[in-house]
């Protein structure tokens, strides 16, 4: 076992020890292969070095994970050009996206299981993402046809390129905003509209789908206040999407909510924000616990989640049980099934 700064930490790296966040969350436990996105996680946290074994695990990242950072580094790269005022080239980020939807629509488990990686940083460009996922995993369940699909997946992971002429400290704000900032960041759906208005080859739907993802099922949204069914069935979609993984995710402000939390507050919003068709088709078709995810109860036991249900019987997953906090592995994982032990529940998702 040696101790290492962040900066020689490489993948295939195998941890010695629990890493514990200054707050004391645990962020990855002993036993765990470094992959690039953990160090990126422990850099995001400040964490400066860690213990790991001698031994070198050789780790191949799958293809999923590659076509995930193929679409973040390029929505990061147009949505930078577009911050400095360049013409955007997306050619490179359309050929990534329809990959993700080819790979999605062939299985989405993975992708599933790959959302939710976000750090405070990136967190536009991976929220941007994260919201592409969880629209064609929708429009999959909806039986859309796949120029429709590609087109989603390319308004989505769009959705909040205006946001890129919003000057940084209103974006960033910790705490709550004034009514005078939170009127500049609703301008953020126009600017999406303009700016991908004067984009070549794009097509009229885009910009549409754009300006209306913040608009409301009840019509008390912005920018327009349209109702219903004169909102794009994409933005309806995109919107869905969009507040769930915002929920879900840490930001400047505040803690993120569990994912079953996030379904919950969704679900209480059918009708109001939300269609209800496509909500109950979006909560019927996500993972919202994915399988491998490492979970702390309530009992302050860690978890692995093992089955891969769906829809709301996946907000109660079946776990094994690997150990306590701050306390040695278990040697014999037992498993547990959340929705047969009422009284147990998610509290934390560790990695
Ligand atoms: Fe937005």
């Amino acid at each position: 076992m040696q101790k290492i700064s962040i900066s020689r930490l490489k993948p295939g790296m195998k941890l010695a020890k629990d890493v514990i966040a200054n707050d004391g969350r645990i962020l990855l436990l002993k036993g765990f292969i470094i992959k690039p996105r953990y160090i990126q996680r422990l850099k995001a946290y400040k964490v400066s070095h860690v213990y790991v074994e001698d031994e070198l695990v050789p780790v191949r990242q799958i293809d999923e994970e590659l076509i995930y950072e193929d679409v973040f580094c390029n929505i990061k790269s147009v949505m930078e050009h577009a911050r400095l005022e360049k013409p955007l080239d997306l050619q490179a980020l359309r050929e990534t996206v329809y990959e993700l939807v080819r790979q999605i629509l062939n299985d989405d488990t993975v992708f599933m299981a790959l959302t939710g990686i976000r750090d405070i940083d990136n967190y536009t460009f991976l929220h941007s993402v994260d919201v592409c996922i969880y629209s064609v995993i929708t429009a999959k369940a909806l039986h859309m046809p796949l120029d429709e699909i590609r087109e989603l997946a390319f308004a989505a992971i769009l959705h909040d390129i205006g946001k890129c002429r919003i000057p940084l400290e209103i974006l960033n704000k910790p705490g709550k905003l004034t009514d005078e900032e939170y009127f500049i960041i609703k301008n953020h759906t126009i600017y999406g509209m303009e700016i991908t208005k004067n984009t070549p080859n794009l097509s009229a739907r885009i910009p549409k789908v754009i300006c209306q993802h913040h608009e409301k099922w009840d019509g008390t949204g912005y920018p327009v206040g349209l109702k219903s069914f004169d909102i794009d069935r994409m933005a309806r979609i995109i919107s869905i999407a969009d507040v769930y993984d915002a929920l879900t995710a840490n930001r400047v402000y505040r803690k993120r909510r569990m994912p079953h939390e996030a379904a919950e507050y969704l679900m209480a919003q059918t009708g109001q924000h939300f269609d209800p068709y496509i909500l109950q088709t979006f909560i019927n078709n996500i993972a919202i616990y994915p399988e491998n995810l490492i979970v702390m109860l309530n009992t302050g036991e860690i978890a692995r989640v093992l089955s891969s249900r769906r829809g709301l019987l996946s907000m109660r997953p079946v776990v094994s049980v690997i150990t306590r906090k701050d306390g040695p592995p278990i040697l014999n994982p037992y498993v547990l099934d959340l929705q047969q032990n009422p009284t147990v529940f998610i509290v934390d998702i560790i990695s």
